[in-house]
Parts: C-alpha cells; sequence; structure tokens
C-alpha cells in the first residue's frame, strides 16, 4: 500500500468524525509504526514510500481505535511535555500543553531564590504523570522534588517515569495530597498544583477527555474548587513564609481561585495568563 494513500484515508476519516488534528494524528500514528518522526514520515511520503501488508495492517488497527476517539498519546503510550517523555495510558491523566507553562511559574519561582536558598524543596501535589515535578526535577537541578498521587491506577505509569528520571533523585508518594509530606511543614519553597477542578455536572465534550481522562484526575466537586481548596490548605502548611505556590484552573474560574486564595490569607495573588492569552493560573505568596 502507498503510505501517501494510508494517511490521506486515515486524515479524512479523523476530520470526519471531528478530530482536529485529524493529519497531525495520522501522520504520528505511521511514524509510531515505521519508527520515524513525524518529519521523517513526510519525507517518506513525498519519496512514494510503500507498507508492507503487515505494517499497513498494524496501521490500521491503531487507526480504528483513533477512530474510536482513544487519545493519540494513549496508542503510542507516550506523551511529550517540555523536555521530558513520558509514558502515559489508562489511568493516568494525559499532560497537556498549557500545564507547560504552569511547571514554567514553578520553575522560575524555583530559580528566583537560589542566591539565597541554594537547594530549596518543591512539592507537586496530583502529580499524575509526574509532569511537573519531573520538570522541575529536571531543570532546577539543585532543588529537591517531592510529588503526590491518590490514584492506583496512575501509579504505575508515574512510578515508570520517576524511575526513568530516577538520576533526578526526584521523590513520589502515593498517598491523598491533604495530608501529604507533614515531615516537610513549613520548609518548602514552591508548591505547584495542576489539580481536578472541573466542576462534576460540566462533563467535557470531547470523548478523549470524557471516556479516557480519570474522573479523579477531571472532577473538583460541585463546583470544581473542592481540591483547590484542599490545596491551599496543604501548600500554607507546607511553605515557608515567603514561599510560593501555583496553581493551574479552568479558564473561566480565576476570579474564584483568586477570592478562594485572599479567604485562606495569600498575599501577592496574581493571575497568570497562557500563551492562547487565557487566565490558566494563579500565583500567591505565604
Ligand atoms: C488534572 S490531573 C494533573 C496531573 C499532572 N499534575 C499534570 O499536570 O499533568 C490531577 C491529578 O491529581 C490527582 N488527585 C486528585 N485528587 C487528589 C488527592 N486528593 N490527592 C492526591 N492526588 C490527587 C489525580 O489523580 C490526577 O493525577
Amino acid at each position: 500500500m502507498l503510505l501517501l494513500d494510508v494517511v490521506e484515508h486515515a486524515a479524512s476519516r479523523f476530520a470526519e468524525v471531528g478530530i482536529d488534528s485529524a493529519l497531525v494524528d495520522a501522520e504520528l500514528l505511521a511514524g509510531h509504526v515505521l519508527g520515524l518522526n513525524r518529519g521523517q514520515v513526510q519525507a517518506e511520503i513525498i519519496r512514494g514510500g510503500f507498507l508492507t501488508e503487515q505494517q499497513s495492517e498494524l496501521l490500521n488497527h491503531l487507526y480504528a481505535r483513533r477512530l474510536a476517539r482513544e487519545p493519540l498519546q494513549h496508542i503510542t503510550g507516550l506523551a511529550y511535555f517540555r523536555n521530558l517523555e513520558l509514558k502515559v495510558g489508562r489511568g493516568v491523566f494525559i499532560p497537556r500543553p498549557e500545564t507547560e507553562f504552569v511547571a514554567q511559574l514553578a520553575i522560575d519561582a524555583l530559580r528566583a531564590n537560589l542566591a539565597e536558598a541554594p537547594a530549596p524543596i518543591a512539592v507537586d501535589l496530583g502529580t499524575g504523570s509526574g509532569a511537573i515535578a519531573l520538570a522541575m526535577a529536571t531543570e532546577v537541578s539543585q532543588a529537591q522534588i517531592y510529588a503526590v498521587e491518590k490514584s492506583a491506577e496512575a501509579m504505575p505509569y508515574t512510578a515508570a517515569n520517576f524511575e526513568a528520571y530516577s538520576h533526578s533523585e526526584a521523590i513520589l508518594i502515593q498517598g491523598d495530597l491533604a495530608n501529604a509530606f507533614a515531615e516537610l511543614d513549613g520548609k518548602v519553597a514552591v508548591v505547584a498544583s495542576n489539580p481536578p477542578y472541573i466542576p462534576v455536572a460540566m462533563i467535557p465534550r470531547d470523548p478523549e477527555v470524557r471516556l479516557f481522562d480519570p474522573e479523579l484526575a477531571l472532577y473538583g466537586g460541585q463546583d470544581g474548587m473542592s481540591v483547590i481548596h484542599l490545596v491551599s490548605a496543604t501548600a500554607r502548611r507546607l511553605l515557608i513564609d515567603g514561599g510560593t505556590l501555583i496553581i493551574e484552573h479552568a479558564d473561566s474560574q480565576s476570579e474564584q481561585v483568586c477570592q478562594l486564595l485572599l479567604a485562606d490569607g495569600w498575599r501577592d495573588v496574581r493571575a497568570h495568563q497562557d500563551l492562547t492569552s487565557r487566565d490558566r493560573a494563579v500565583t500567591a505568596k505565604k
């Protein structure tokens, strides 16, 4: 089979069912089967490359999974986040591009104080795949990073990712963020969290999210704020005076999160916009 025909056919079927990134996904899945990156797949298409029968059978099987709206990252088993390649699959939240700027806020806060505190401690609450924690650990090597994740289903992926980046010496525990790391009370410079924040009644429209992301990663109670309350309380316990809290939230929640933090006694509460100019994170100082 001509690679061009197989990829184009898949891309048009993906587009028909409403997959936004139809051609990209078709090319990336072809690359997954052929052991090529996307640019190399495009070059192979231009060269008039062919698939063997076995390759085309495997690829069509993967295309059928994607047509059923299984996320691309579950099919390839990988998600890319900043400089990291993370293992993902059923049971763990796929890290999103917008969280990369939340990790940047945490990294900036850690770097800002290296002169006074050369080995700062940072904590990631609800680490999922380990995205924010491992970004901090690999990009600020002087920092000691701790992370907590509650979900037993996520944990095999979380643990595998911490193992893959074990040189960073980041520490992972399984547990509830509400009572995690009592031994670090008053010693932490930065707490970062991308908690579940969707109100339970607001079921996401995208099947990839609704059917494949774990509920524990998505829903934050009636108003979406229940885990954000816990993050605020835990961060107040963990942080040193002057320490920084960073919380990701939905684009409609900035005001609500700012008010919650002010009511909890935080100072210097600031809203931050992602690269698409949407309010997606709040920082505050203890
Ligand atoms: C939106 S996901 C974010 C995951 C990861 N930090 C990221 O940005 O990709 C929220 C994560 O918090 C975890 N979580 C939810 N409630 C928790 C709790 N009470 N204690 C610890 N982790 C929790 C979920 O299992 C999920 O992995």
